[in-house]
């Protein structure tokens, strides 16, 4: 996340009453932990006839996110704060390109792991940075899911030998549909 995206978040976050930056940011992950649970989800839906070792990575990404989006999900309660309105797009979109990726393959589900997961934890990484003197707790949910998600990328790039194409089309693709949703929900 640049740092001009950095001060939007800010500045949006200020606009929305009573809510701090560090709620909107819970808000936006939640929303996006939805999204993950829903692609590795309907990835293995549409892996079924595929190798065990890939539905098996496929299964523990998923047990992940589910434990990413219950983190703040629970951090939200705390909050007393409700879902951001990007949960259920999230949801959706995150199901449709999973399905779309999981049936075309090894390397389609390879370069949508990359591409999600490097958009991710950027946005991971300048949101510590902003929160870190303001939001201990926030920064501390941030923490619990880190590695997973350093974890799933590096999984996913070690499967990318194999799809050029879906690297060079794919990946810029998912991305920029990333970036969008995140984007979105900043700002609704
Ligand atoms: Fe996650
Ligand atoms: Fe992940």
């Amino acid at each position: 996340m640049a740092a001009s995206e950095v001060r939007n978040m800010d500045i949006v976050a200020r606009l929305a009453a009573g809510e701090t930056l560090g709620d909107r940011i819970m808000k936006v992950n939640h929303a996006g932990e939805n999204g993950a649970v829903n692609i590795y989800r309907a990835q293995l839906l549409a892996s079924c006839w595929r190798k065990a070792d890939l539905k098996s990575d496929l299964r523990q990404f998923l047990e992940h996110e589910k434990r990413h989006r219950a983190v703040f999900a629970a951090e939200l309660s705390r909050r007393g704060r409700r879902r951001c309105r990007s949960y259920w797009v999230c949801g959706v979109g995150g199901f449709a390109l999973g399905l779309v990726t999981g049936l075309c393959g090894r390397p389609a589900i390879a370069a949508t792991t990359v591409a999600v997961e490097a958009v991710v934890l950027q946005h991971l990484d300048a949101q510590m940075a902003v929160l870190s003197s303001m939001d201990p707790a926030a920064v501390s949910a941030i923490r619990a899911i880190y590695d997973d998600e350093l974890a799933h990328r590096y999984k996913g790039a070690l499967d990318s030998s194999a799809g050029i194409f879906c690297f060079r089309v794919l990946r810029p693709l998912v991305s920029w549909a990333t970036e969008a949703v995140i984007w979105l929900g900043m700002r609704l």
